[in-house]
């Protein structure tokens, strides 16, 4: 099994990390890992955010550190250039999935149909992102998912926080949570890192109590 996944299996939350300055990123990435969350997804959002990836992986290499909203195989490429050692989609697209794949890197893209759902699978992928989780029917869906493609693991993103946390982890199909809930923008803003840290070490027990 993977460094990735062996973490994801036993601590089932991923992080995102969403910042214009790489010495935020750095900073928040080491509030994470101190609370236990070492898998970190650096989200492709600002015009900075592959500096912010860089500075991760080169600052903070105990944490296992991909890029997500990765959204084109431009951006994919320059990810996988800033050390991204995971690709995370909000959407299916064979060509960053084929690119991803031919670097032999993990690549989780979006899906939240079915129909999505089956393309991926012939693109031989069995670990994928559920997005908009709680919009795209939440843990029911993933449910009745799971019953049919029974071989696939589901990351759900948008919408899971603490109090949703446990019905995702409840399903077996569930590999791990993924989120913003775990950096608020505000504590980072005042650079109050202390409070990152506990989120990501409650989130962390949480999900290991409810796993175990
Ligand atoms: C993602 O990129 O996975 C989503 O933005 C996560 O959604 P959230 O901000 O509601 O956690």
């Amino acid at each position: 099994m993977s460094n990735l996944m062996s973490l994801l299996e036993s601590t089932p939350v991923v992080p995102l990390v969403q910042a214009t300055d790489p010495d935020v990123a750095v900073k928040t990435t080491r509030a994470l890992v101190a609370g236990g969350l070492k898998v970190i997804e650096v989200v492709l959002r600002t015009d900075n955010s592959l500096a912010c990836l860089k500075a991760i992986t080169e600052q903070v290499p105990e944490a296992i550190t991909g890029a997500g909203t990765v959204l084109t195989e431009a951006q994919c490429q320059q990810a996988i250039d800033h050390g991204a050692t995971f690709i995370v989609s909000p959407g299916l697209t064979e060509g960053v999935v084929k690119l991803a794949q031919k670097h032999g890197l993990p690549i989780l893209p979006g899906i939240a149909t079915a129909t999505e759902l089956q393309q991926a699978y012939n693109y031989g992928l069995r670990t994928l992102k559920f997005f908009p989780a709680s919009l795209a029917g939440g843990p029911k869906m993933l449910k009745a998912m799971s019953s049919v493609f029974r071989d696939v693991r589901f990351m759900p993103t948008g919408g899971v926080n603490t109090s949703t946390l446990g019905d995702y982890l409840a399903v077996p199909a569930v590999l791990a949570c993924g989120g913003s809930w775990l950096t608020p923008a505000d504590e980072i803003a005042a650079g109050n890192y202390d409070a990152v840290t506990k989120i990501a070490s409650e989130a962390a027990k949480l999900a290991q109590d409810l796993r175990s």
